[in-house]
């Protein structure tokens, strides 16, 4: 499973990428919009420090076909063939997956509720689809079925669409999509902190180093 940020926060990017093994970047309008910065130029950031290769997923702002269309041809332009155009599941959504992956271009089907969107916005040619864990909780569904459902209908169905869990507000609905096979998660940077730390952790490396320097000091290991 694949470890995605949900974040347009170029700072923060910057370190993660450093430090963990990131998979990918996604990000939607609210998330953008959080940073208060040129749209343009916010992407181009992101670009530049994760470099041509790494997957940057983002979101259509248009809602008819057509111009949802042009602007996922504009967002590949501008932002590198690696980027994956973001598309919201419906009608015109769905006309949009079809005609832009027709074409080459990757599709991530987003803000899914259930299954049979999932399988609809793949059959149309979508290359990810991301399900809203914690907004399907919060309907009281649970999101880590349906997660388990998109994966067993596309493994049925022999489709090579990848799920990319999405929309999480705590560790423990992480923990079911990666029970359920979900291919990647994307988490925004407070959960992420929370996926790799521990206090006991900490509390651990601090006795090992008392009981080391109790002996031997403060110096290293050495040859
Ligand atoms: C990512 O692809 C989604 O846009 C995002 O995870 C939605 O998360 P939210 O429900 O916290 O807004």
């Amino acid at each position: 499973m694949e470890y995605m940020l949900d974040t347009g926060n170029v700072e923060y990017i910057r370190k993660a990428i450093e430090y963990f093994p990131i998979g990918g970047i996604t990000t939607n309008p609210s998330i953008i919009a959080k940073e208060k910065k040129d749209f343009v130029e916010t992407i181009k950031e992101i670009r530049k420090v994760i470099g041509e290769n790494m997957l940057l997923h983002i979101q259509v702002v248009s809602t008819n076909s057509e111009d949802i269309v042009e602007e996922g041809k504009k967002i590949v332009k501008n932002f590198g063939e690696n980027t994956c155009v973001k598309i919201p599941v419906n009608k015109e959504g769905i006309k949009a997956i079809k005609i832009l992956s027709s074409q080459g271009i990757k599709v991530t089907a987003t803000a899914i509720y259930t299954s049979q969107q999932a399988l609809i916005a793949a059959k149309a040619g979508a290359s990810y689809v991301a399900p809203y864990v914690n907004r399907i909780d919060n309907l009281s569904f649970d999101g880590a079925t349906v997660v388990g459902n998109i994966i067993k209908e596309f493994k049925e169905y022999n489709i090579k669409a990848k799920v990319i869990a999405a929309s999480f507000k705590n560790l423990q609905q992480v923990h079911n999509v990666a029970l359920h096979g979900a291919h990647a998660v994307t988490v925004n940077e407070d959960l992420f902190e929370r996926i790799y730390s521990h206090s006991h952790t900490d509390s651990s490396i601090e006795q090992f180093l008392n009981d080391w320097e109790e002996v031997y000091g403060k110096q290293k290991i050495k040859d």
